[in-house]
């Protein structure tokens, strides 16, 4: 029983983002998607409305035998790890740009807790740009982010708005 955390903010989830857990599926048994709760940090939706958001999107892709959760933490992500006694923590990398703020927190990581591990993965090419802030931005000024993210996202943007 292989189990993997998928951290990050999640504001919003992107197709992106769906793509490596999809991905993470075909290695993991289970993967919880744990949304980060940053008080310091303004966020476009709230904790509840992006587990709610997650929730709903993780019904609609590919999860083979995988069992997919979605949850959220404070502190520190290898403490919260331990708790759930997971094996290793998922990322995606998108271009060599994400590397370095990934290993850094890689080798923290593993410095803090050396027995869990953290797995990288690729996106598919055509979500190598795609990041929530952009999403957030290009929406904000205007602009279509059909594709980028699942329909279901842009209609709560769309109502935030
Ligand atoms: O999607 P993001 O915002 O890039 O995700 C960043 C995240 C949540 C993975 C990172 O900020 C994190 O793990 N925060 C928890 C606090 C922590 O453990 N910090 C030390 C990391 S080395």
């Amino acid at each position: 029983m292989r189990r993997a955390i998928f951290p990050g903010s999640f504001d919003p989830v992107t197709n992106g983002h769906l793509d490596i857990i999809q991905r993470g599926c075909k290695l993991f048994d289970e993967i919880i998607v744990a949304i980060l709760v940053n008080p310091e940090k303004t966020a476009f939706f709230t904790v509840e409305e992006r587990s709610q958001i997650l929730a709903e999107v993780l019904k609609t892709i590919e999860r083979g035998d995988c069992r997919v959760t979605v949850d959220s933490f404070e502190g520190l992500l290898v403490q919260y790890a331990a708790e759930k006694e997971a094996h290793a923590i998922l990322r995606g990398i998108r271009a060599i740009s994400d590397y370095e703020y990934e290993l850094q927190m890689a080798l923290m990581n593993r410095r803090l807790q050396p027995r869990l591990e953290t797995v990288f993965m690729m996106p598919a090419e055509e979500y190598s740009y795609v990041s929530s802030r952009l999403v957030k931005e290009v929406f904000q000024l205007g602009a279509p982010i059909e594709g980028l993210v699942p329909p279901l996202v842009e209609e709560r943007m769309r109502q935030k708005k």
